[in-house]
């Protein structure tokens, strides 16, 4: 007996503009709840745009985005928030004048039925931020600022994720924290879409990939196809 599971995602013909600028010209993508999928592509791809308009928040967008089966196409930012979709953009907004705790208690609960994270689960997968909770957004290293943004996220009750260009410009070691903690989220049951420029980072945490060009999708593969895809991507992304 075959199985149907409504995706966590479902993108089809997904067009997008800013202004008069037409970026994605027809991105389709499909992912399955408690699925880890990376988004690549070389810089100016489409990745960030795809993330922005999946929540509402490119100019015009035309097609299908369904969220756990709702089409949200003509939905506003806010309501396509409430289906259940944390957003981590690459600017990670941590309130600088708050404490790393205050910025945790920031984020009301969405309307999905699914608590938050409470603040002890979240210590208790992020040390770090348990060592700095009283600590100022402007003392916190970049890898403590990101892990906030993310945990920030998980404290809304979001269970898809999506993640832009988390470890970039972070030290080694913390590129693995961040690691461990995708990790994590796949054992706890959430769906992870993550844009990266880091091939070595995301290659060992996708269940699959996408690649991007010129606002479309030109490859998927799972990772087990990865090593016979390695030439293609070699040349589309020069890894
Ligand atoms: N706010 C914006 N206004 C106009 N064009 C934009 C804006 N943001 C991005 N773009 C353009 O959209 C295209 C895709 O960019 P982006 O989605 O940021 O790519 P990536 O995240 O893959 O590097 C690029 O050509 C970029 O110049
Ligand atoms: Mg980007």
């Amino acid at each position: 007996m075959i199985e149907m599971v409504t995706p966590a995602l479902e993108i089809s013909g997904l067009q997008a503009w800013y202004g008069e600028s037409h970026v994605l010209h027809g991105v389709d993508m499909l992912v399955q709840p408690g699925e880890v999928v990376t988004l690549l592509g070389r810089n100016g791809a489409g990745r960030t745009s795809t993330l922005r308009a999946i929540m509402g928040l490119t100019g015009a967008r035309k097609g299908s985005v369904r969220i756990h089966g709702t089409e949200t196409i003509g939905m506003a930012t806010h309501r396509i928030a409430h289906l259940g979709v944390g957003y981590c953009p690459e600017e990670r907004g941590i309130f600088s004048s708050l404490t790393c705790e205050e910025n945790l208690l920031l984020p009301p609960a969405l309307k999905t039925g699914q608590p938050g994270m409470g603040i002890d689960e979240i210590y208790a997968m992020f040390p770090n931020l348990a060592e700095r909770r009283n600590s100022q957004g402007t003392r916190l290293s970049g890898g403590e600022q990101q892990m906030l943004a993310v945990a920030r996220i998980l404290r809304t009750g979001a269970r898809l994720l999506l993640l832009d260009e988390i470890s970039e410009g972070l030290a080694p070691v913390i590129v693995q924290a961040l690691a461990r903690m995708i990790t994590m989220l796949r054992d706890k049951g959430y769906t992870v879409v993550m844009v990266e420029q880091n091939f070595r980072f995301a290659a060992p945490l996708a269940d699959r990939f996408y690649v991007m060009e010129h606002g479309r999708m030109v490859e998927h593969f799972t990772a087990a196809e990865l090593t016979d895809k390695m030439p293609v991507l070699n040349e589309l992304l020069g890894v």
